[in-house]
């Protein structure tokens, strides 16, 4: 689907704002005065309020060129932002996605935005909101194939909002890097052809490291390789490097995330009911994969690495036992008393080794890590754990800005305690749910070094979101979570 910024539109269906109490902006009115008043008459009869998500489809209107004409409800004007005004062009993709060929949006001026910004997210807007995950449905209806090839985006000033969608499309691209990966079944996407798809971004210019499982061991990693040894499909451990400052040599930022093809608990097997979402178990990696991709497709100022641990936790002969005790990288040792708390285990690992490595100023990990956060903050807000205000406080208002939220969960000694263990220098886990994400997060924080800024974002809520869901902005699965979030966080912070 392309999407262009054009002086004037024409064609077949348009889309236009509406506020609350179905108030029209300038634009809108133009149309509706051409239109010899039908859409305002139409919404009257449809009893449109102008709600954010509500719809009018005005059919045939005389006076007009467009054979369809979409209003669509912002909720309250002087309050939109740049996700009021994706989530608009985004309803209007998802309403003609499959029964039109070219969509026309006419955005009116906003009080909190540049008219170049309302494009650039009319622009983003239209562009995630028309992905869908089709590639193993080879019997589509043909009221089920997309139809849409064109996005006309009308305004004044085009040049500059192209500047900026420009670059807003390389976040899409990352986006949907991640959705796809996601939504891949663990039949196609394991830790051997996960590493593949990492090679690729080779072509932007990213470095690319593979770790194979005799690495691994020579370098200690016996955490993330007692997770692996119940699997057929051997581990990898991935690093990216994207290097876009000045200088090379300054300092990254390291992404970690948790990449488990498919958890099935291993021997401490998980129960039957909903187990296939566990493909999804590798979300955290996708995510910051999806950043490096948005980042070396937008060609950010900024030294990135990720670190991705993949594996697949199977039950099986070879697999790993609860009360195993395994040596990590960092020489602290630990007892497997639950083999389905792997996340923590393989990011011990990962974590150590990046910062070990490559000496960053700050390290974040991505984790669908817990169950427990779900009960928490259910599928609305991701879970943030930090050691560093300046960080937190980053990253909760890179989601914000990014429709991406976090609630800031808390860490302290008494949670930290319970995963002492008698027999090994901690256990993995307390035995009880009280306070699961938090224990989790916990337990990461022993791998972090003193002295380093950390931030642990448990996504385990918010990767995916199972049944309808009714953001425009995303599929009805896989949402690429996190991608957004980085890249702001590092062009807010970290770039130059
Ligand atoms: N991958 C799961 C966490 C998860 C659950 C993610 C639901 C997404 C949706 C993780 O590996 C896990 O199994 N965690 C256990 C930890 C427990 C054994 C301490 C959990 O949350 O039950
Ligand atoms: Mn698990
Ligand atoms: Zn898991």
């Amino acid at each position: 689907m392309d999407v262009r910024f054009v002086n004037a539109g024409g064609g077949e269906a348009v889309a236009i704002m509406a506020g609350e109490g179905a108030q029209l902006g300038a634009a809108a009115q133009a149309l509706d005065k051409s239109a010899l008043g039908r859409i305002s008459k139409a919404m009257a009869a449809g009893r449109f309020k102008g709600g954010v998500g509500q719809i009018v489809e005005v059919l045939a209107p005389e006076g007009l060129d467009y054979a369809r004409v979409l209003v669509i409800g912002m909720g309250k004007l002087d309050a939109a932002n740049g996700l009021s005004v994706e989530r608009w062009a985004a309803s209007a993709v998802k309403r003609t996605l499959t029964n039109a060929e070219k969509l026309t949006l006419i955005p009116d001026a906003l009080a909190q935005l540049a008219t170049a910004e309302v494009g650039a997210h009319a622009a983003l807007g239209a562009r995630l909101g028309a992905y869908r995950f089709d590639s193993y449905r080879t019997k589509l209806k043909p009221e089920q194939t997309p139809t849409l090839s064109m996005v006309e985006i009308v305004m004044e000033g085009a040049a500059a909002a192209r500047a900026r969608a420009e670059k807003d499309a390389a976040v899409a691209e990352g986006v949907f890097f991640a959705r796809d990966l996601v939504s891949e079944p663990a039949n196609v996407l394991y830790p051997e052809s996960f590493a593949e798809r990492l090679r690729d971004l080779e072509t932007l210019g990213v470095e690319v490291e593979v770790l194979e499982p005799a690495t691994m061991e020579k370098l200690g990693m016996g955490a993330l390789l007692g997770v692996a040894q119940g699997s057929v499909r051997p581990a990898r451990l991935v690093t990216m490097s994207w290097k876009g400052a000045g200088s090379k040599a300054s300092r990254p930022l390291a992404l970690v995330g948790k990449g488990v093809t498919f958890d099935t608990g291993g021997i401490s097997l998980k129960p039957g009911a909903a187990m296939d979402e566990m493909k999804g178990d590798m979300g955290g990696a996708a995510a910051v994969s999806g950043a490096i991709k948005a980042l070396a497709e937008r060609k950010a100022k900024a030294n990135v690495v990720a670190v991705v641990a993949l594996v697949e936790n199977m039950p099986g002969g070879a697999a790993q036992r609860p009360g195993d005790i395994v040596h990590t990288m960092s020489g602290q040792t630990i007892e497997v008393l639950n083999t389905d708390a792997e996340g923590r285990l393989i990011l011990a690992d990962a974590l150590w080794y990046a910062q070990d490595k490559f000496n960053p100023n700050a390290v974040i990990d991505l984790a669908t890590l817990t169950g427990a956060i779900i009960v928490a903050l259910g599928h609305e807000l991701a879970g943030l754990y930090s050691n560093d205000d300046d960080l937190a406080n980053a990253i909760l208002a890179a989601g914000a800005q990014e429709g991406e939220p976090l609630w800031r969960m808390p860490l302290g000694a008494g949670y930290d305690k319970q995963i002492d263990s008698p027999n090994a220098d901690m256990k993995n886990i307390t035995g009880k749910p009280a306070g699961g994400s938090v224990v989790a997060a916990q337990f990461l924080k022993r791998f972090v070094k003193d002295g380093v800024a950390w931030a642990h974002l448990d996504i385990a809520g918010t990767a995916w979101k199972p049944g309808p869901y009714e953001d425009p902005l995303s599929p009805v699965w896989a949402t690429g979570y996190g991608v957004r979030l980085l890249n702001r966080l590092i062009a807010n912070k970290y770039e130059e």
